[in-house]
């Protein structure tokens, strides 16, 4: 695996360009590249990126983006937000002049500067919530969903290679990626992993800084463990007393050796997922010991998961940003609606469509661009395929957005089979915009090519 990175960074050195200016040989050059003009006003195509710095959107961005400005000739400008905060991509979309300010998003009907968002998560409450909530404040709505990216995007526990791989090789072997091998009652899992009480414990957060978790009574209600919960974290189910950093399984909380699971937490504060991990801990008797990475400016979570490496974690995929230790999934039961509607999280997780969200303002200003997007689909393998070149890019020139341009603009140039059926027809009318057949009383479908675009 090591080799084989090595050499795909090799290959890929010789590819780098120095210019990103343009991608595609037929590129409308810059200076006949157009704004979106309404209502006299002139601006770019304005991209709301929820993401900035995570190439599983990043790089679908830079392919969109390349398209727009190289075929269909508009100019773009990506507006990159690190937060990751859906909520923010709707009010920023409906022309509000604060989207990030939760008090006062100060919408007062302007013209938004935004059109675009891509790989957005509408499923969740609080998404879902913000978004009816945009959607009211004009008539006819001020958001449309344009559909899913067409990647599935799942949150799970994770394990590493290596360690599934001592497992299954080991002389009384185990396959640490199905949650059956954790029971307790019949294996000894932890043999496999990292002691918990040797990984730093500076790196996590105290226990009593993340069982505030709304979700917390969720445990109780599904498991019955009423030690492991207790509104304050009790000593003896949060290993090291007062301080202590590690939530214990009900199966390892005395007489036996927990493993370590670590999850991170979004803001000092929200740890990711943590009850989802408690719960199945109890409920298929695996001896975990859960940690939450601090964050302060910067995760510790990837330094834990990649210094300590035999352990479980809490991650997504698609994504690049454990691919030296070649992560899987461990699987539970299937998804299952009922439970997890009554907050029973023992099966897996459900996966989620991101999706193109786009200003309705979008329809009249550039109806080109919106039947592309509509039409743009990424597979997880297109999406894996350019993130990881975007990904062994950026090993060598810490430029993220250059190294997302160029995997995307790689993989443009590789699978024109993929990208020109998105592409609308130069002679194809828009709502509005073609020409009207009086004595028929409708827009005609097709018009001659007077020069458009
Ligand atoms: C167009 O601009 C004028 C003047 O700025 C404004 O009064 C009017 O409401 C705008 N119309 C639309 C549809 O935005
Ligand atoms: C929200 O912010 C805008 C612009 O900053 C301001 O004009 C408005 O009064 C504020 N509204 C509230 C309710 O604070
Ligand atoms: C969604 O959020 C609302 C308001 O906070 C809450 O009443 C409702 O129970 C939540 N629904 C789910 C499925 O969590
Ligand atoms: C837990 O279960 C009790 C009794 O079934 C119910 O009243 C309560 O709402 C449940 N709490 C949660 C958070 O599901
Ligand atoms: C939690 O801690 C507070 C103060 O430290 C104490 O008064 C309360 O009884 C504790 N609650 C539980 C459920 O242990
Ligand atoms: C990060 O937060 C943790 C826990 O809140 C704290 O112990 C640590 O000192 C902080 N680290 C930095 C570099 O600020
Ligand atoms: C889902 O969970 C419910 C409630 O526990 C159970 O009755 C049902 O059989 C489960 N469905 C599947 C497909 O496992």
């Amino acid at each position: 695996m090591a080799q084989s990175s090595m050499a795909m960074l090799l290959i890929v050195a010789a590819h780098i360009r120095i210019s990103w200016s343009s991608c595609l040989q037929e590129a409308i050059p810059l200076e006949r590249r157009k704004n979106l003009i309404r209502n006299g006003t002139s601006q770019p195509l304005g991209i709301w990126n929820v993401y900035g710095q995570k190439f599983q959107v990043d790089t679908p961005v830079a392919v969109f983006q390349i398209l727009v400005e190289e075929v269909l000739g508009y100019n773009v400008f990506v507006d990159s937000r690190g937060t990751g905060n859906m909520a923010h991509a709707f009010y920023a979309l409906a022309g509000c002049e604060q989207p990030e300010n939760a008090q006062n998003q100060s919408c007062t009907g302007r013209p938004t500067k935004h059109h675009v968002s891509m790989a957005l998560h509408l499923s969740n409450n609080i998404s879902a919530r913000h978004f009816d909530k945009v959607q009211r404040m004009k008539m006819g709505g001020m958001l449309e969903d344009l559909g899913s990216v067409g990647f599935v995007s799942q949150s799970g526990i994770q394990i590493s290679s290596s360690t599934l791989q001592r497992g299954r090789e080991s002389s009384d072997p185990l396959f640490l990626d199905d949650f059956r091998s954790y029971d307790s009652r019949f294996h000894s899992p932890e043999r496999f992993f990292q002691d918990f009480r040797d990984i730093d414990k500076n790196l996590l957060l105290p226990c009593r800084a993340w069982d505030t978790d709304p979700e917390m009574p969720f445990y109780f209600n599904a498991t019955g463990d009423a030690e492991g919960f207790n509104v304050n974290f009790s000593r003896a189910e949060c290993f090291g007393g007062g301080d202590g950093r590690w939530w214990l399984a009900p199966s390892c909380r005395s007489n036996r050796r927990c493993l370590p699971c670590i999850t991170g937490s979004s803001d000092g504060k929200w740890a990711i997922y943590p009850v989802e991990i408690m719960q199945k801990a109890a409920i298929w008797r695996m001896p975990l010991a859960l940690g939450v990475a601090h964050y302060n400016g910067s995760s510790a979570f990837k330094e834990l998961v990649m210094t300590y490496r035999d352990v479980l974690f809490m991650f997504w995929a698609p994504s690049v940003e454990f691919i030296e230790i070649s992560p899987v999934f461990v699987r539970f039961p299937n998804f299952n609606f009922t439970q997890w509607y009554n907050g029973i999280m023992a099966s897996t997780r459900q996966g989620e469509y991101p999706r193109h969200v786009v200003s309705n303002e979008l329809m009249a200003m550039a109806p080109d661009a919106r039947v592309m997007l509509q039409r743009m689909k990424l597979s997880s393998e297109d999406l894996n395929r350019m993130m990881l070149r975007s990904y062994s890019l950026y090993a060598m020139d810490p430029c993220f957005s250059c190294a997302a341009w160029n995997g995307a603009c790689a993989w443009l140039e590789n699978n024109r089979n993929v990208w020109m059926p998105w592409i609308p027809q130069k002679t194809a009318c828009f709502a509005g915009q073609g020409m009207y057949d009086a004595p028929q009383l409708q827009n005609l479908e097709i018009r001659v090519d007077f020069g458009y675009p």
